[in-house]
């Protein structure tokens, strides 16, 4: 079931994402987040009573953005992961965005392989975009329909 994070799922969050990104988001950052109700949106994946992905968008003008999403070493390749995308650009559609966008690793072929498969495009690579290895980054977008 995907529901809305609260503030009393963020330790479990903040574990997923420890497991899974060398330098991803702190405690902090998903609590800022969170608190940034009128842009951002988090949504969190229960299997039985366990957390075992979320997801994070913003909305900013017609335009949507997903800014992390992951699911538990244990529970990937699955299907978990495209669930949580769908949800998030089902979200995003019915919320009035136009396109969605994501950045992502050249190497992580699994990410790009779903998203290419949800019908994202490469729009262009950003060279060194990420801070602790420097590795290029692909920007990614898909077209919504949304009817701002
Ligand atoms: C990327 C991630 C979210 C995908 O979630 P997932 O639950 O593992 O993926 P799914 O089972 O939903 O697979 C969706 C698609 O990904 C691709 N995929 C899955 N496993 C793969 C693998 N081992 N190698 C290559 N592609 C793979 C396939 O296209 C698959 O679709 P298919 O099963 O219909 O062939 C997840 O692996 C993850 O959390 N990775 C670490 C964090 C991360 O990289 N997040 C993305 C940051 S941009």
């Amino acid at each position: 079931m995907i529901k809305a994070m609260s503030f009393a799922d963020l330790e479990a969050i903040e574990a997923i994402e420890k497991e899974l990104f060398s330098s991803g988001w702190s405690l902090e950052d998903f609590a800022k987040e969170l608190k940034a109700t009128d842009l951002a949106k988090i949504f969190v994946l229960w299997l039985d009573d366990e957390i075992i992905g979320f997801v994070s968008l913003r909305e900013i003008f017609e335009r949507g953005e997903i800014t992390n999403l992951a699911v538990k070493s244990s529970y990937q390749s699955k299907g978990y992961g495209r669930k949580l995308l769908r949800f998030a650009l089902d979200t995003m559609s019915n919320d009035g965005m136009e396109a969605a966008f994501l950045e992502v690793r050249v190497s992580n072929l699994k990410a790009l392989e779903l998203y290419k498969s949800e019908g994202f495009i490469i729009m262009r690579k950003r060279k060194s975009y990420y801070s602790d290895n420097y590795e290029d980054a692909y920007e990614m977008a898909v077209p919504l329909g949304g009817n701002v």
